[in-house]
């Protein structure tokens, strides 16, 4: 019994010595088959009330000892394979985190939504409208002759085979869609992308940002326009902003009017960008004209608007001196790495 004892414990011993896992589930095999209650060592435990009781001190120590070192010898197993885990393909989990660069956000949009929130205060609320247009929602319902160049094929992108589906060459045709859906009080902005059959340089592109403003209400009159307007301004840019009203021509609008602001480059003083007039203009604008209104079925004897329209990219130009148009639709990271990040 005892020689045939201490053999085993050696051949364990060895085994031991030599034992490998690749998975989790080995190494729980590997410690059931030698620690567990049926298994090898805890048998020779069992034969140990068989030694002779001279050799009990001997053996019990052997016994002791390859016990210990077959637990000692499963811990590292796992904890290797552990770390193992950890590193596999490369990835090591325990390492601290990368600060993740965020993607700034487009100037145009920036603009956007600070003319978005500006309106906002006074009331307006977003609406929007399809890119892909017909004639009546452009140009027909907003009092365009027939004739009128801007339906000329020039101007505007039509599609080929129908001559009545078009893109739309202002956000102008939001305010058709709203009024013929909705009676008065309207207070609407509208901004979105136009497009016009232009060639493009560093001052025009084949498509650009409006953003469109529609009030209609009783008694709304060309005083609550230019309220609104010098609020715009001076929300803007900036407090100091003055501005400048003068006639113009639309076929939407009667009176029709253009909106200058005092240059906020120079501040008024003139210089090369506002060609040393001291002004810069920004808007069109205007009393809707009563025909408009009549074909969207709002009753021109009861209710009067106004309405007005700006280009978001000539209002960025003059928040952020872009130079060149085409900078806004080139995805050159480092042009809009310079603008403020996205939260
Ligand atoms: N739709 C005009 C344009 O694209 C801008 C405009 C002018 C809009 C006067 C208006 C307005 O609502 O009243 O040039």
């Amino acid at each position: 019994m005892y020689p045939e004892m201490i053999n085993k414990i050696k051949l364990l011993s060895a085994e031991i010595d030599n034992l490998t896992a690749s998975s989790a589930e080995e190494i729980e095999a590997l410690r059931i088959k030698y620690l567990s209650k049926k298994g090898e060592i805890s048998q020779l435990m069992a034969d140990f009330r068989h030694v002779a009781p001279e050799d009990k001190k001997m053996v019990g120590q052997l016994l002791n000892e390859l016990k210990d070192k077959t637990q000692n010898k499963i811990n590292d197993l796992k904890e290797q394979f552990s770390q193992q885990d950890n590193v596999a393909e490369g990835i090591d989990l325990t390492r601290t985190a990368y600060p993740i660069a965020a993607g700034s956000r487009h100037p145009l949009s920036i603009v956007r939504n600070e003319i978005a929130e500006i309106f906002g205060r006074l009331g307006f609320s977003i609406a929007e409208g399809p890119e892909i247009e017909d004639d009546w929602h452009v140009f027909g319902a907003l009092n365009f002759a027939d004739d009128h160049p801007a339906r000329d094929m020039q101007d505007t992108f039509f599609i080929q085979s129908n001559p009545d589906v078009l893109l739309r060459t202002h956000t102008s045709s939001v305010q058709t869609r709203v009024m013929e859906k909705t009676q008065p009080p309207i207070r609407i902005i509208c901004p979105g992308r136009v497009y016009r059959n232009e060639a493009i340089s560093y001052r025009a592109h084949c498509f650009f940002h409006q953003v469109e403003a529609l009030y209609v209400d009783k008694n709304v009159s060309f005083a609550d326009l230019r309220q609104a307007l010098l609020f715009f301004a001076k929300e803007m840019f900036g407090a100091d902003t003055k501005i400048r009203l003068r006639p113009s021509y639309f076929p939407f609008t009667e009176p029709s009017a253009e909106m200058d602001i005092s240059c906020n480059i120079c501040g008024g003083e003139g210089c090369p960008f506002c060609k040393h007039t001291g002004w810069v203009e920004i808007l069109g604008c205007g009393m809707v004209d009563p025909n408009v209104l009549e074909a969207c079925g709002i009753d021109s004897t009861v209710y009067s608007g106004y309405a007005l329209g700006m280009g978001i990219e000539r209002i960025t130009n003059l928040k952020y001196r872009v130079k060149d148009l085409r900078m806004f639709s080139e995805n050159d990271k480092r042009f809009l790495d310079q603008f403020e990040p996205a939260h």
